[in-house]
Parts: structure tokens; C-alpha cells; sequence
């Protein structure tokens, strides 16, 4: 939970739940947000200079931890919207290349300048001094790949990413075989309908939802903050 202290107007300080977008040996935290012109947080949130006080909650939560998958051969990602800012952590932990020998992150959003953030962070990985090794294989094939679309611009690909899914397109784009129980380990980050559909998807290919007690094939996280 993340917040600023309370206005004379208000009761209490206005929290929000956030996704920590740094890796988990960082000893900065970042968050990634959208900017609401009226939002009772973002608002003000994006105003901030440095030396201003943010509040921040003292329990970290959240279901998207390696520990709740089964081991495999290759790790999805697939985000919507803000939705990928913890898959920004794990794409810079050292762990998630130890367990996985093939990562593959989507982020689908409506409109191009959306997609800067992780195009930028993926990109730039390769020159990561803790993880940069680790993103491409010794013959150059990447190891962690990006692939974006858009819903409401043109785009290299376009579509939801449920639609990429049931078609193929998606498949043919990583160049993989389809979602199989047996390799494949699925993580999935964005707005509450998005994380239904795509689970419900994701489900009848076979893979089943894990927990830290009952590890699995996939898991999923809502997005609180659009
Ligand atoms: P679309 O433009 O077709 O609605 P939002 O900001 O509404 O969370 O949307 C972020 C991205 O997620 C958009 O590209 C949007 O596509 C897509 N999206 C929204 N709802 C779903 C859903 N139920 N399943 C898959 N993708 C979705």
C-alpha cells in the first residue's frame, strides 16, 4: 500500500495498493502508475519532488511469487496496463532465470506511449550488470523476451491478448508450441476482467492454479490501481 499524508480536508491518508516494480535485492523501491487527472492519489502522486514524504504500508502481499509455480521449462508473463510493473521485478531477478530456461513477457495496452516503460526496461536489461548475461544464451538467442500489442493503435501486433492466445498468434510470434502443463509456467497481471478471461483461458489448455502451499502451473494478480 502505498500513499501521501492526509490534506487538512481529509480524515485519514488516501492508500492504494501497488505493485513493487523493483527487484526484490534492490534496495530502491519503484512503482510504476498511471496519472489521473482527478485521481484522489495519482493526482497528487505525480506532483511529488524529492524529499517529499510517502507513506508506505509495512506487509508486502501479493500471489505472484515464483515459489507458488511448479518447476518448467519456460515462464509466461502476460500484463495489461500497469499490470506489468511486478513482472518489471521478476525480469530483473537473478531467480526467475535460475528456474526458468525461456521467459517470455507480453504487455498489451491500448495506445503506443504505454508501452515506453517496458520496452525501454527490457531493452535496456542486456546491459544489466547482475542479469544481463542472463537474458540471452551464449549463441545470442534471447532467453527473456518481449512481446507487445496494441488494442486501439496500430501496431506490429494487435489484439487482447485472450484473442492472441485462442488464435495462435501469440505462439507463432514467441515462436513456441502451444501452453502445455508439462513445460509451460503462466503468471498474469491486469484489470480483474482481463486476469478472468485470460485464467479461464489459460485453464483449458490444462495448467491449473498454484499457491505458495500448492504450487502449480499458473497464478495471477489484479492490478488495484488501473
Ligand atoms: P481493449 O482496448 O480491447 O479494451 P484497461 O485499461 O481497460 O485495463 O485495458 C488495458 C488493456 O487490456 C487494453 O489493451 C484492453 O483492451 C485490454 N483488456 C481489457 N479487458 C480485457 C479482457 N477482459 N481480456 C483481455 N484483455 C483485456
Amino acid at each position: 500500500m502505498i500513499g501521501l499524508p492526509k490534506t487538512e480536508d481529509q480524515k485519514r491518508p488516501i492508500m492504494r495498493a501497488y505493485s513493487i516494480a523493483s527487484p526484490a535485492w534492490d534496495d530502491k523501491l519503484e512503482f510504476y502508475s498511471i496519472k489521473v487527472e482527478d485521481g484522489p492519489l495519482t493526482s497528487r502522486l505525480q506532483g511529488i519532488e524529492l524529499g517529499d514524504t510517502v507513506l508506505l504500508g509495512r506487509k508486502p502481499v501479493g500471489t505472484l511469487v515464483l515459489d507458488a509455480l511448479l518447476p518448467g521449462k519456460r515462464l509466461w508473463m502476460f500484463s495489461t496496463g500497469t499490470g506489468f510493473a511486478p513482472f518489471a521485478s521478476l525480469v530483473r531477478d537473478p531467480e526467475t532465470y535460475e528456474r526458468y530456461d525461456e521467459v517470455i513477457v507480453t504487455h498489451t495496452c491500448r495506445e503506443a506511449g504505454e508501452l515506453e516503460y517496458s520496452q525501454r526496461l527490457v531493452s535496456d536489461l542486456i546491459n544489466d550488470p547482475l542479469v544481463g548475461e542472463m537474458v540471452v544464451r551464449e549463441d545470442g538467442t534471447p532467453r527473456l523476451k518481449l512481446i507487445t500489442s496494441l488494442t486501439r493503435e496500430n501496431h506490429s501486433l494487435k489484439g487482447r491478448i485472450t484473442t492472441l492466445i485462442e488464435s495462435g498468434k501469440l505462439f507463432e510470434e514467441a515462436g513456441t508450441p502451444a501452453l502445455n502443463p508439462e513445460t509451460d509456467r503462466v503468471m498474469i497481471c491486469g484489470s480483474k476482467a482481463m486476469i478472468d478471461d485470460t485464467a479461464a483461458l489459460v485453464e483449458t489448455f490444462g495448467l491449473k492454479e498454484g499457491s505458495n502451499s500448492q504450487p502449480a502451473e499458473f497464478v495471477v494478480e489484479k492490478s488495484f490501481v488501473g
